[in-house]
């Protein structure tokens, strides 16, 4: 049954989606230890789906410390095919507002020091897994479908540069990135999303924006303040998409 649900790989603000009915509750062991939490069976709006936090149960896990490995790893052990990633990021493209909800479809890894890959020396073998559309176009045109009925506004497209954290970047920092074509920027994008081509795993980001990237808002209000006012906004509309997406499956 589980091949054809959902796994939601949710981020910071995973616990504003309070109104799930949990069906089931897995600790799974993996080969590459244990996942960041147990693997939750719900239900959202009438859809079912698999939830794990990608942070731990109590928010504890600095992105550097998630073990994206395991995490992907017990996804697909349940049967799981197609995987969603929420991930929050602050906005360098103008255009872009706290708020706003983005499917990347592009990404530049600046993380460095995160085991990102199954193929390794302990595996055996060797893998170049092919990587030039990291994401999905099939599930992405999934979420793009949901969102439109569920009347949520979404930016379709755009490049996630994922960066190591855990501290925010600098404003000089900010605009190499935004030279180099990123538009939103994140610290949990990847390895997640290569591992799960690695798995053969349909595999979509849908990117909540809570800030404006350093240097790139009027700085009148804390970078904290803007993620906590605007992450209520961004988790609602994500509820709404991932409710429509689960109920039409
Ligand atoms: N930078 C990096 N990661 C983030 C940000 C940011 O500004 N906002 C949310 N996650």
């Amino acid at each position: 049954m589980s091949g054809a649900l959902i796994g939601v790989i949710g981020g910071s603000g995973m616990d504003r989606l309070h109104d799930m009915k949990v069906l089931g509750r897995q600790v799974i062991p993996t080969p590459f230890g244990p996942p960041s939490a147990p693997v939750i069976h719900g239900s959202l709006g009438g859809g079912e789906g698999f939830f794990l936090a990608r942070h731990g149960s109590g928010h504890t896990l600095a992105p550097h410390e998630v073990n994206y490995r395991a995490n992907v790893w017990a996804l697909q052990s349940l049967g799981i095919r197609r995987i969603i990633a929420i991930n929050t990021v602050g906005a360098i493209r103008a255009g872009l507002a706290p708020g706003d909800l983005l499917l990347p479809d592009q990404i530049v890894d600046y993380t460095w020091g995160r085991a990102h890959t199954f193929h390794d020396g302990a595996s055996g073998s060797v893998l170049h897994v092919d990587f030039s559309e990291p994401y999905s176009a099939g599930l992405r045109g999934m979420l793009r479908l949901a969102a439109g009925a569920a009347e949520v506004p979404l930016h379709d497209g755009g490049t996630y540069g994922a960066t190591q954290g855990p501290r925010l970047e600098s404003r000089s920092e900010i605009d190499r990135m935004e030279r180099d074509g990123c538009d939103v920027v994140g610290m949990t994008g990847m390895p997640e999303a290569a591992l799960s081509r690695e798995l053969g795993l349909e595999y979509a980001s849908c990117c909540v924006v809570v800030n404006m990237a350093a240097g790139r808002g009027d700085g009148s209000e804390g970078i904290h303040a803007e993620i906590d006012r605007f992450m209520d906004l961004g988790m609602s509309r994500v509820r709404a998409v991932l409710e429509r997406l689960m109920r039409d499956l």
